[in-house]
């Protein structure tokens, strides 16, 4: 299978990954995986928010612009937001944007979703290896070359991203 984003030829790549992590849950369980001493890949920058409602899709954007080959958003499981409901917008959000991202030719498998509680130490690990085994089969994203090459590409995205919001109702 080829992949359009990446250069699999490189054997010593190392996937570079954001993570948005929800301060109530995921971020806590990452703690917990810590302190527990569950092996994950250091292959992930974490990113706490209040909430996963929070990822402004955006965020996500400028991540894959900045050079990201993959990036993850983790919020509590849902019916455990802190802030109510917030994590039914981030799943509603998460699927248009991944669906726009892949339309612009992004694999799906470097832009995840993950419901980890903050007891959920090593689902949230384990989530983390799977996600950068596959990325590291994918090859770098190299976006960031795009990007640069064409600047106007982001504002598009942007101006896309908008509209959605508006549809989706995400609050500011
Ligand atoms: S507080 Fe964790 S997803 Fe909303």
């Amino acid at each position: 299978m080829s992949h359009p984003n990446g250069d699999t030829t490189n054997p010593n790549f190392e996937p570079k990954l954001i993570g948005f992590l929800c301060n109530w849950c995921s971020y806590r369980a990452a703690d917990l995986a810590g302190i527990s001493r569950i092996k994950y890949p250091p292959n992930m920058r974490i990113i706490r928010v209040m909430c996963s409602g929070r990822v402004d899709p955006t965020f996500v954007l400028e991540a894959f612009a900045q050079g990201a080959d993959g990036v993850m958003v983790a919020g509590c499981h849902p019916g455990e937001c802190h802030y109510i409901e917030q994590n039914y917008k981030t799943m509603r959000r998460f699927y248009m944007l991944r669906q726009m991202l892949v339309q612009m030719g992004l694999e799906p498998e470097r832009f995840r979703l993950v419901w980890a509680s903050a007891a959920e130490g090593q689902q949230l690990a384990d989530a983390v290896t799977e996600m950068v085994e596959q990325v590291r089969q994918l090859g770098p994203l190299q976006w960031h070359a795009n990007w640069q090459e064409n600047g106007q590409r982001l504002e598009a995205l942007q101006a896309i991203v908008q509209e959605h919001q508006q549809a989706m109702e995400v609050p500011k």
